[in-house]
């Protein structure tokens, strides 16, 4: 295997051992009513359990096809922008560009003609190759040790985020545990993309504990999932959070490794939010793009990584990559139907179809043909198992200003 493999780490280690997919708040054999079947039942009583058993059978492949016969289907929804919140358009998409290449919440750049990618890792993971579809080589890491930063994951922080600006490489990450909030982000600069020569500059942003944590809304969100825009006119800003109260973005200040202690001057924005109307599922993994004249919030919708038991794999609540768009970089950001992020807006652009299950954790980079939609996804023809999921990617087309994958 060439990329460094997962299946090394401890498990536990690992950002997707978040509360929100666990799934472990729910003790089912507790909410399970006991068995009464079993020891000394008489036949009529086995009778009567035979024919409810044949009636309920009956009564499920109806509504099966009644089911079938409603719901919206893909094509129409597609061209009209419109998806059905619950129920992935499952054949709309275009089949994901796969690769074998292992990876988790990728960030990848292209410099000159090679394309690097960092990833969650021990003190965070780069790889390298010629072209998206790969051979992708492991080069080494980012950090030399541990996360100046003492708290969470410091040995392998979470969902990196680089780019370059001018000749310095900046690589923001998170330092997290497991269902906590107590989080911060974090920022290493190099001027060269692979590893060797980078400085850990440690915290810019806490919650939870430490310097700045107390102050709104840092008090109520989670600062993982780092993503910087460098904005055309020289302003910078970091979007960030999960779970807790959604997204969020500050201003960074011109370093681009600090921001003011000043609430008015880092002008704390909210670009997106979980709501009832999606049904409380977690949003995650924000990115901000720019492809002129629009800026796009993307975000992965839904369960990340939990699917050892099949019913969560027909639910309908997998990962998918949602939309929504803004003419300012400081939103609002909204979907087609002028639904804000904030209110629950987006619009799917990529989910699961044929053998491409639950794509997220996505990042947008242009090379010189188009911009590229990347992600990692699970193929179920290979494992259901999160230590599994690979990089694919699609090219973007837009039309009317709307990303569709292609
Ligand atoms: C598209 O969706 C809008 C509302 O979201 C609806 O008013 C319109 O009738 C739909 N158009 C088609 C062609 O289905
Ligand atoms: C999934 O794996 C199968 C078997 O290796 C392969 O044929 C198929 O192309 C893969 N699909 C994707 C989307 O990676
Ligand atoms: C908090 O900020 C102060 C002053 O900027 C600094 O001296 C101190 O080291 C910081 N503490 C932590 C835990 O980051
Ligand atoms: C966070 O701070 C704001 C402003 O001071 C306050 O209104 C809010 O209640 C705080 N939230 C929590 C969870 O303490």
């Amino acid at each position: 295997m060439n990329a460094f493999s997962l299946q090394d780490m401890d498990e536990r280690l690992l950002p997707w051992h978040r509360p929100h997919w666990s799934g472990g708040d729910i003790d089912s054999n507790s909410s399970r009513p006991r068995s009464t079947i079993g020891k000394g039942i008489r036949p009529s009583a086995l009778r009567r359990y035979i024919k409810m058993a044949v009636l309920l059978v009956v009564f499920f492949f109806i509504s099966l096809a009644v089911s079938a016969a409603i719901s919206p289907r893909s094509n129409s929804t597609s061209n009209n922008g419109t998806q059905s919140e619950d129920t992935p358009p499952a054949t709309v998409f275009p089949p994901t560009h796969g690769t074998d290449f292992l990876i988790h919440d990728p960030s990848i750049i292209l410099v000159g003609k090679t394309f690097y990618s960092y990833s969650v890792g021990p003190h965070i993971a780069i790889n390298q190759a010629p072209s998206l579809d790969g051979p992708w080589t492991e080069l080494g890491t980012v950090l030399d040790a541990d996360s100046m930063i003492s708290k969470g994951d410091r040995t392998a922080p979470w969902a990196p985020n680089t780019l370059q600006i001018g000749t310095t490489f900046y690589c923001y990450y998170s330092v997290s545990n497991a269902g906590s909030r107590d989080s911060a982000i974090g920022v290493a600069t190099s001027d060269k993309p692979g590893p060797g020569g980078w400085t850990d500059h440690g915290p810019i942003l806490q919650s939870g504990t430490g310097n700045g944590s107390d102050v709104y809304p840092l008090n109520e969100s989670n600062t993982i999932d780092p993503s910087v825009l460098f904005d055309t006119d020289g302003s910078a800003y970091l979007s960030f959070g999960s779970f807790w109260s959604g997204i969020w973005q500050v201003r960074l200040e011109q370093d681009l490794v600090s921001i003011d202690e000043d609430p008015a001057v880092f002008d704390a924005q909210h670009l997106a939010a979980n709501t009832e109307s999606r049904r409380g599922q977690p949003i995650e993994g924000g990115f901000i793009s720019y492809h002129t004249p629009y800026y796009y919030l993307w975000y992965s919708w839904g369960t990340c990584c939990e699917f050892k038991d099949p019913a969560s794999r027909t639910s309908g609540k997998e990962y998918r990559i949602r939309v929504g768009r803004s003419n300012s970089a400081r939103g609002p950001f909204v979907d087609r139907q002028g639904k804000d992020m904030v209110d629950g807006g987006g619009d799917t652009v990529y989910g699961s179809n044929a053998d491409t299950f639950a794509p997220g954790g996505q990042g947008v980079l242009t090379d010189a043909e188009s911009d590229v939609l990347y992600y990692h996804y699970l193929n179920t023809s290979i494992s259901y198992e999160f230590g599994q999921a690979r990089l694919g990617y699609n090219r973007l087309d837009y039309v009317d200003g709307w990303p569709l994958a292609v």
